[in-house]
Order: structure tokens, then sequence, then C-alpha cells
């Protein structure tokens, strides 16, 4: 007997072909907002638990490739044991890019992913040595640093004088740390136009699942997606439930706000899109047939 529902397969040519829930137009509709962006677009598509999120994107990125519209699908559940959201997601993409640029570009991609090392290991070494507080800052930029200060002053009333010290050293070389950042950045924009095919499209990053992870890690890949990998021709659509997900960073964070209250700002998308349910209710009525006999 079987229990668990098999995926649905998504036939090549005709991505939404085997939905049941006509969402077809929702996905066109979704696919000319994200093609035209030239903004650096996070999109946050909101939907309950089980209401085919995940199925929903499996179509779209059918649709997305019928188009000549490049996307990678990131489930951030399955990546969750790894520690470092920034190494998780930099080599999914430079994954990615290895596929599918153009033999010519190989000298970008080179640079790519050395300069996404760099950005590793400087921002390894912020969340290593000062633990939570400091790693959940995120990206090193100049509110940061304020409220590193704020830290350094906590730390330094007794606590350790090495990390005392090396809160120190950080603060006098951040300025190299954010070129380090801002130079990957600049990199990264240009890398979608030297992907295989017209390249006139942004990049589409899709990351499923979110409000499955751990808090912990859910907030690192908001805070990383926010800082470093959101530049102008890479478009983010983060899959959620998004209630769920601010519930659960709630919970856990709530008594860190004094330390990085902007960060936990729960309005972290520039759109917010509701997945669509107009045929829901429509597929549930004819699908579940009660009957009194
Ligand atoms: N448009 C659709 N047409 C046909 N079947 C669908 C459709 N959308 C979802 N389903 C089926 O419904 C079930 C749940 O879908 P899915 O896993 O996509 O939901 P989800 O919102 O991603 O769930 P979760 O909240 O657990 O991540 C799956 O078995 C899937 O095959
Ligand atoms: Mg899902």
């Amino acid at each position: 007997m079987k229990l668990v529902t098999p995926p649905l397969i998504v036939e090549e040519g005709d991505a939404f072909k085997k939905d049941v829930l006509e969402r077809a137009s929702y996905g066109e509709s979704l696919m000319n907002l994200v093609s035209r962006s030239t903004d650096e677009l996070v999109i946050s598509l909101d939907g309950k638990w089980g209401e085919g999120k995940s199925t929903f994107i499996k179509m779209w990125r059918g649709m997305l490739t019928e188009n000549g519209i490049h996307s990678i699908y990131i489930d951030a559940f399955s990546t969750d044991y790894v520690d470092d959201a920034f190494i998780s997601i930099a080599s999914v993409v430079t994954n990615y890019f290895e596929k599918n640029i153009a033999e010519s570009e190989s000298k970008k991609l080179e640079e790519l992913t050395d300069k996404a090392k760099r950005v590793g290991v400087s921002l390894l070494s912020w969340g290593a040595k000062i633990g939570l507080k400091a790693a959940t800052l995120g990206a090193i930029k100049d509110s940061d640093i304020e409220e590193l200060k704020d830290i350094k002053g906590d730390l330094s009333s007794g606590v350790s004088n090495l990390v005392g010290s090396f809160i120190e050293e950080k603060l006098t070389s951040h300025a190299k740390d954010l070129e380090t950042i801002q130079s990957f950045k600049e990199l990264l924009s240009t890398m979608p136009s030297k992907l295989e095919g017209e390249g006139n499209s942004p990049l589409i990053i899709i990351i499923d699942e979110l409000d499955r992870c751990k808090p912990t890690f859910a907030v690192e890949v908001i805070e990383k997606i926010k800082h470093i990998f959101s530049v102008k021709n890479v478009v983010f659509v983060l899959v959620m439930n998004k209630g769920q997900l601010e519930e659960s960073i709630r919970s856990v964070y709530e008594k860190w706000t004094p330390f990085f209250g902007h960060s936990l700002r729960i309005n972290f998308c520039s759109a917010y899109a509701a997945l669509d349910n107009s045929h829901f209710p429509k597929y549930t009525s004819s699908g579940v047939k009660l009957s009194n006999a």
C-alpha cells in the first residue's frame, strides 16, 4: 500500500500540463514580473503548508526554461546541517555557473569563485571567533559596526580579552572586508549575462522550504541574501509559509532583539506574492466527495 504520493512529473515543453490547481497563468504573471525586473529583487512566495508551493515551483521552473530564463533551485531544509549559509548558497550558485556558462567566459567564473572564497573566509572569521551575537549580524556593514562596538563593550567587561582584541582588529579592518564583499557583488551582477542563451533575463534563484529550517539557519540565509547575494540581474524567490517562519524566528531570537533589532525585520523581502489558490475550493470539493450512503 502506498502511503506517500509520488512527486508530480513535470512534462518537458508543457510544464503545467498536470496542474490540477490551474496555476499556469499565475506562473506566467510571476515570470513576467521577475524577467522584467531591473532591481535587486527579493520576492517572498507565501503559501500555507501543503498548498502546493514546491509543486508550483517545479512547474514554474519548467516554464522559465521554456522561455529561456535560467533558474536555480535550493532546498534550504536539506542544507541546514551546514552551518554557513553563505557557503551553502555560494557553492550552488558557482556550480550552476560552472555548468551553464559559455566556454569563453571561464575566466570570469574563476574570478567569481575566487572572490566567493575570500568573502567566505572573511565572514567565517567573524562568526567563528565572536560567536552568535556577531555571527547573526550577517555581513559587515556600517550599521553593524555600531552594534559590534556594543558587543565589544559587553565583552570587555570581563568576559574575554582575546575576543575583545579580535573585535578591535576587526573594527579596523572592516573597510577591507566591505571592499571584498562589494567586489563580489559587482561581479555576481554581471554573471547572468554570461550564461548560455540570450542573456537578457535575470538569473532566478529559488529558495524553498525556508520555514522548515532551523530558525537560526533561516535567519542566516535571509541575512546573506540581503547583504551579499541580492544584486541587479539576480532575483530571489523565497518560498515559505511566512507566518510560520516569522513565528519560529521570533521564538528563538526575541531575547536578542537589543543586539540586532534591525536585522530581525520580518519585512526582509522587497515584494510579496501569495500563491494563487483561486481554484483550490473547486478542486477539493470535486476531488473529495462525501456520501451519506
Ligand atoms: N498543482 C498541482 N496539481 C496536482 N497536484 C498537486 C499540485 N500542487 C500540489 N500537488 C500535490 O499536493 C501535494 C503537496 O504539494 P507540495 O509538496 O507541492 O506542497 P507544499 O506547499 O510545498 O508543502 P510543504 O508546505 O510541506 O512544503 C503533493 O503530493 C503534490 O503532488
Ligand atoms: Mg514544499
